[in-house]
C-alpha cells in the first residue's frame, strides 16, 4: 500500500494536464475527451446497471483467477458485494466510455469481464462496436450476461474462458471491417508480468494504426510498473499515456515515440 502512495506521489509530480502537451492528437484527447464535462445521458445507463447489481444479494461460486496464482480457489460470494469492491470505478467508467465514443473502435476485446460494469462502458460508447469480453469464471460471467443481456439486449459477446486459451485458439478473421484486427483492448485481469507480457505478445499481430490498448493497474505492484516500462520501450509502441490507474498505447505510426503522463 505504501508502494503506491509513493507511486502516486511520484505521479503528480510528473503529471500534467492539456498544458504542455505539444502533440496534436494528445492535446484534442486530452481536452476533448478526458477532459469533456458533457453529462451524457449514458451515464445515467451505467448509473443505474450499477445500482442493479449492487440491489442483488444472490450468492454465487466464484473461481477465484488471482494474478499470478495457479491455485483456484471455490468461494461463495454475494453479488452486491462483488460489485462494490471489484471492477472499474463510475468515474472510470465514464472515462471509458469517453475513450470509444471519441475513437469509436469497430472491434473491442476485454480481458476480464468480472460482473460487465466496464463490458457496458465499452458497448455504450459505440453501439456498432463488436465488443468481445472474456472472463474465466463461469458463475461471474454468466451473472455479466444476464444483467448485460436484460438491459441492452445482444451487442456483446461473452466468452468463458482462460485468457491464453482463448488467445491462443482463436482465429480472429472473423471480425468485422479490420479483420484480424482489434480496434482496442482493454486489459483488465491477471495483472502479473508474465501474463501481461504474454497477451501482448499475442496481440501484437492484431494492432492496426487506429488501435489503441487500456491496461489497468500499471502502477499497483513493481511487477506491473516493469511490464508497462518493457511496453512502453516495444517499436511498434509510438505514444502512450500514463494516467496512473491506466496505461495507453498508441501504434500511430505519423506520431514520434513519446510517452505522457496526465492526470485524468
Ligand atoms: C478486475 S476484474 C475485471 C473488472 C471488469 N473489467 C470491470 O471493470 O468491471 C478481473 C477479472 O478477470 C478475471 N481473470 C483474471 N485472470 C484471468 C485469466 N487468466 N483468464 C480469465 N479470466 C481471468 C477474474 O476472474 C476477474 O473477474
Amino acid at each position: 500500500m505504501l508502494q503506491v502512495v509513493k507511486t502516486y506521489l511520484k505521479f503528480l509530480l510528473k503529471s500534467t494536464n492539456q498544458h504542455g502537451v505539444h502533440s496534436p492528437f494528445v492535446f484534442e484527447l486530452v481536452t476533448k475527451c478526458f477532459y469533456d464535462k458533457k453529462k451524457y445521458t449514458e451515464y445515467n445507463l451505467l448509473k443505474n446497471h450499477r445500482k442493479k447489481l449492487l440491489e442483488n444479494k444472490q450468492s454465487i461460486e466464484i473461481t477465484d483467477f488471482g494474478a499470478g496464482s495457479k491455485i483456484f480457489k471455490s468461494n461463495l460470494r454475494a453479488i452486491n458485494k462483488m460489485a462494490e469492491n471489484s471492477g472499474i470505478s463510475p468515474k472510470r467508467s465514464r472515462l471509458l466510455f469517453r475513450l470509444v465514443k471519441y475513437f469509436k473502435p469497430s472491434n473491442i476485446l476485454e480481458l476480464g469481464t468480472h460482473l460487465g460494469l466496464s463490458t457496458v462502458a465499452l458497448h455504450l460508447g459505440h453501439a456498432d462496436a463488436s465488443v468481445v469480453t472474456v472472463e474465466g469464471c463461469e458463475n461471474t460471467l454468466n451473472v455479466a450476461k444476464h444483467e448485460f443481456e436484460a438491459s441492452f439486449g445482444k451487442g456483446v459477446t461473452f466468452i468463458n474462458s482462460d485468457f491464453d486459451t482463448y488467445l491462443k485458439n482463436t482465429d480472429f478473421s472473423y471480425l468485422k471491417e479490420n479483420k484480424n484486427h482489434w480496434n482496442l483492448v482493454y486489459f483488465d485481469g491477471n495483472h502479473s508480468k508474465e501474463a501481461t507480457e504474454r497477451y501482448v505478445e499475442h496481440l501484437l499481430p492484431t494492432v492496426t494504426n487506429q488501435t489503441l490498448w487500456v491496461f489497468d493497474d500499471i502502477h499497483w505492484t513493481k511487477e506491473m510498473e516493469e511490464t508497462w516500462e518493457n511496453i512502453k520501450k516495444r517499436p511498434e509502441v509510438t505514444v502512450t499515456i500514463d494516467t496512473f490507474q491506466w496505461g495507453i498505447v498508441f501504434f500511430r505510426k505519423e506520431q514520434v515515440k513519446e510517452h505522457f503522463t496526465i492526470r485524468v
